[in-house]
């Protein structure tokens, strides 16, 4: 198709630049919103931020401060609390204890725990059952003999200032729970009791004892405990005992605790080897639980000084006086918020971003504005290039204002890790959205839908990475595996990453170090590099799958599923179409007999395809559209043999009822659908297989106006113009002229937002966009619906100029309208033409009567019949109201001007009141040839 006009299609760059700079213009519409977006993140910033500072101003009270009394301040003036707070250069030194259990929960003998050697349940109430040890061992008489002098203390000096070794020669208990360091030992500071432990008491033996330690003033009330060792034959029993007798919640009878419990093994003189069984969860009734090993020291020492005294007599022992933590400096409480919290709502501003994505490509999906495109000549290739450039760019930009406002206001969550690994991970994460949100919206085709599913998986995604999937990554005994088959899931990656950046951030802050560093990649515990790992491959795999599917299922042409193979295909059959040699298609076997103008226009198509030339704009040859019958219906024929010849300067009016297979010929035509059998050519080109060609030179003006509501009309033609391959001064022309030529011009109208249009302007603007590049065959879908009859007139001088020079296909339901543009009309019913003609044509040959009406007096009826019998004596009466009556007079018995003269005899015998006579409307051959054509069917 060598024609000097016609230009080569838009080439890639050409059309990327067309797309560009129409989404530039409308991005800078939509500011507002961008800002919005943009915005969001430093919002939540400052409320991160804000957030941080009450968190700060509540540690910096003195409740997590060291304690001080009058300007003096240290340990000793301080609560549990405050003392981690505290500098402390040199430790208090406390004495060991046992960790006794409370005497409601010491063991006795019950009916569901049946001992001997234990006191009957009653001293549970009394508070007096003895708190017990059980004992085993590989020689029986031996591990007694040790178990003997285990709870023993030994001789007890009296001398009181030297209390901390009065306190360790006794077997000093407590049931208060221990801290996890001893700079304090909560023992003394609480309001229970010590407990000495001893082989018997007396019934209230109760004293009183007091002394200072590190400048604190203590009290301590002290009570006598009987202690019992119990023997148990082997360690499998004790264990019993020990399970048993474990708190059950609130069963307080059944809970029978012991101190500890021992199994010498197989000790003999020669050595000790020793097990002992020690409470390490003890805690108080308010779940508060603490690792308490503070309070094994005791229990070990008690044994080997049992074994000495075995060994060397009853003066010999090793003294276990205190213990004393290592001196530690000052510290002030600091908790980042941010890190802590960070990992759910990073995930959360950073997902957000996704709906949006999604959103646009659905919405331009949706709106028909990609086909609109496609049809106009962009390419597929352009277009997701182009929009992913730019996602690519909101996105990187939505990241970087994050990041930097976030480093800005101090957020520890970015200051801390480094900013290589956060530029590395953000890049390849956003790349990984854009490509399932490019993905994800080829399975929708609904806006609102695309945004409720999108905002549900941010949301969602977050919330099962805070609840589920950071659970399975503290749980260090869930295997690896499994994670990293979680992290496919892409916002379950994301969480992951931010996780693994708060861990760092959180603890550098803590310690007072850094953050994540290229070399913590290494670390078996940090999950960032499988991360970055899976979202990269998982991008590499996704965007060619996205692309696939867009092509398939995807809302712009729709194409085969192997659509890639018509690549080589095209290859190897562009040769054949430089000369235009067109193939047959499909047998030609005619059941239904054919009016003779429709066969004529076959035969017309036929004598073309013969001998190729290019004065006609468009042929369709047998074109056939079958859609397969769903749940048992017949296949239904939409389209059944069309052919149809347009020389360039016609304009064809397709006229039909609904439902006719109207949309479905236009829609073959414009490749949205593929013919079942037959094809079309335009210029020359194949639409089967050059559809990419004819779209430079096809125009389309859809029945609803696909404009961009903040896009001036300006914009659109020349974003069309572009994708026309128009450039610089013949597309400034072009646009220009366009406009002026459907009145767009004056006033400025041209640079107003297509959303402020009116119906008609909108119309107008379609039909020029449909014009521009100068196409050499246009599709107008009912150009002028729902326009006042002002807008209409305006509009049909603006195509009747248009069709001059190219072929146009006009569908329309107003026979005005095909009257005034057509130059040949076709009734099109249920899939076939029922006739083809010039407009005065198709009434000539359907309508065959006029209309004669004629209103007197009523008693003058009479005459005005015969009147008609003496011109026509075979007219028929269709409507009589008192004086008026109207005839149908067939044409080939009058003559026009006998119906004059008989009027004017008529006028000089009686008085005529009004009179008329009618040629036959387009409306009636219409309403005629529809009608005819469907009983025929249904006949048939
Ligand atoms: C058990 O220990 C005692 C010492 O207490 C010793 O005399 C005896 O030989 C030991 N018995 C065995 C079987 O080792
Ligand atoms: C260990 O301590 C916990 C918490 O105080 C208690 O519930 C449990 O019964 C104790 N276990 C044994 C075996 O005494
Ligand atoms: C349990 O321990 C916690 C923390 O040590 C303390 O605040 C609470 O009062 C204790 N409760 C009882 C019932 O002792």
């Amino acid at each position: 198709m060598e024609s000097s006009s016609s230009r080569a299609p838009a080439s890639f760059s050409t059309q990327a630049n067309a797309l560009l700079r129409k989404n530039l213009t409308f991005q800078k519409r939509n500011l507002k919103t961008n800002i919005g977006i943009v915005a969001f993140p430093i919002f939540l910033c400052v409320v991160i931020i804000l957030i941080q500072q009450v968190v700060n101003n509540e540690l910096d009270k003195d409740k997590y401060k060291c304690g001080c009394q009058n300007g003096v301040c240290g340990l000793e003036f301080s609560s549990l609390n405050q003392v981690s707070a505290c500098p402390i250069p040199s430790p208090p030194q406390w004495p060991a204890l046992f960790q006794v259990p409370r005497p409601e929960y010491r063991a006795a003998r019950t009916d569901f725990y049946p001992s001997d050697g234990l006191p009957n349940e009653s001293c549970k109430a009394s508070q007096s059952c003895p708190a017990a040890v059980l004992l085993t061992g590989g020689n029986r008489s031996f591990a007694q003999s040790l178990g003997q002098s285990l709870l023993m203390s030994s001789s007890s000096s009296s001398d009181l200032s030297d209390y901390l070794s009065i306190l360790s020669n006794s077997m000093l208990g407590t049931d208060a729970p221990s801290g996890d360091t001893q700079f304090i030992e909560p023992a003394f500071i609480s309001d229970r009791p010590l407990y000495v432990i001893q082989p018997q008491c007396e019934s209230n033996d109760t004293s009183q004892i007091s002394f200072k330690n590190s400048n604190k003033q203590i009290q301590m009330e002290l009570k006598c405990v009987q202690g019992l060792t119990l023997w148990r034959d082997n360690s499998s029993l004790i264990n019993d005992d020990l399970f048993k007798g474990y708190r059950q919640g609130n069963l307080e009878r059944k809970t029978n605790e012991f101190i500890a419990a021992y199994d010498f093994l197989n000790s003999n003189e020669n050595a000790l080897n020793l097990n002992i069984w020690y409470n390490s969860t003890y805690n108080n009734d308010t779940g508060f639980v603490n690792v308490a090993l503070m309070r094994v020291p005791r229990t070990v020492n008690v044994a080997s000084n049992a074994y000495l005294k075995f060994r060397k007599g009853s003066g010999v022992m090793s003294m276990f006086e205190y213990v004393k933590e290592m001196p530690k400096l000052g510290t002030k409480l600091k908790l980042d918020f941010s890190s802590l919290l960070g990992a759910l709502f990073f995930t959360w501003i950073i997902e957000l971003l996704f709906p949006v994505i999604l959103t646009y490509t659905v919405y331009e999906r949706q709106q028909k504005l990609k086909i609109m495109m496609n049809m106009h000549g962009l390419k597929d290739g352009p277009y997701w290039m182009i929009s992913y450039i730019y996602f690519f760019a909101l996105s990187a930009f939505y990241m970087i204002c994050f990041v930097i406002f976030g480093s800005i206001i101090g957020l520890k969550f970015f200051r801390l890790n480094d900013y290589g690994i956060q530029l590395v991970f953000y890049f390849v994460y956003i790349n990984l959205q854009i490509a399932i949100a490019f993905l994800a919206s080829s399975f929708f085709s609904a806006v609102k839908t695309a945004t409720v599913i999108g905002y549900i998986y941010v949301f969602g995604s977050g919330l099962l990475g805070e609840f589920l999937l950071r659970f399975f990554i503290e749980d260090t005994s869930f295997p690896r595996g499994w994670i990293i088959v979680m992290e496919l899931i892409p916002g379950f990656s994301l969480y992951r990453g931010l996780y693994e950046f708060s861990q760092y951030a959180f603890s550098g802050n803590y310690m007072g170090t850094s953050g994540m560093r290229w070399k913590d990649l290494g670390d078996s515990e940090n999950g960032m590099k499988d991360v970055l790992i899976i979202m990269f491959l998982e991008s590499l795999l996704l965007f060619p799958i996205a692309f696939y599917l867009d092509q398939v299922v995807g809302g712009g042409i729709r194409k085969d599923r192997l659509f890639f193979l018509n690549y080589f295909r095209k290859k190897s059959s562009s040769l054949s179409r430089r000369r235009p040699s067109f193939q047959r298609q499909g047998s030609r076997v005619f059941v239904e007999m054919e009016k003779p103008d429709v066969s004529q226009e076959r035969e017309v198509v036929e004598q073309l395809l013969l001998k190729p030339s290019i004065s006609h704009a468009t042929i369709s040859d047998n074109l056939k559209k079958v859609y397969p019958g769903r749940d048992g219906n017949p296949d239904k024929l939409a389209v059944r043999g069309l052919s149809l010849a347009l020389p360039n300067g016609e304009c064809f009016g397709m006229l039909g009822p609904n439902g006719a297979g109207k949309t479905s010929f236009i829609n073959m035509m414009i490749g949205l659908i593929t013919p079942s059998s037959g094809t079309a050519y335009v210029q020359g080109m194949d639409i089967r297989t050059n559809m990419d060609e004819i779209y430079t030179s096809m125009g389309v003006c859809p029945q609803h106006d696909l404009l961009w509501e903040t896009l001036t009309g300006r914009e659109h033609l020349m974003f069309y113009g572009r994708l026309k391959n128009l450039k610089g001064a013949a597309l400034l022309q072009a646009v220009e002229d366009s406009l002026r030529s459907v009145n767009l011009f004056y006033g400025g109208v041209g640079d107003k937002q297509a959303g402020k249009y009116s119906g008609g302007m909108k119309r107008r603007l379609s039909v020029a966009i449909s014009l521009i590049g100068d196409p050499k065959v246009v599709y107008m879908d009912e150009p002028s619906t729902g326009l006042d009859p002002a807008s209409r007139n305006n509009l049909w001088n603006v195509v009747k100029r248009a069709k001059r020079d190219r072929a146009i296909i006009l569908t329309t339901h107003s026979m005005e309208e095909a009257e005034v543009l057509c130059d040949r009309l076709g009734i099109f019913v249920d899939g076939g033409f029922q006739c083809i003609g010039n407009p005065n044509e198709l009434k000539g040959r359907y309508g065959g009567s006029y209309v004669f009406t004629m209103t007197t007096s009523v008693d003058k009826e009479q005459e005005v019949e015969s009147l008609v019998q003496r011109l026509s004596p075979s007219a028929n009466k269709i409507y009589h109201i008192s004086g008026t009556q109207k005839f149908e007079l067939p044409k080939q018995e009058v003559r026009v001007a006998d119906v004059f003269r008989a009027v004017e005899i008529a006028k000089s015998k009686f008085t005529v009141h009004a009179w008329g006579l009618a040629d036959t409307t387009l409306e009636d051959v219409f309403i005629k040839v529809a009608k005819g054509a469907q009983s025929f069917n249904v006949l048939s």
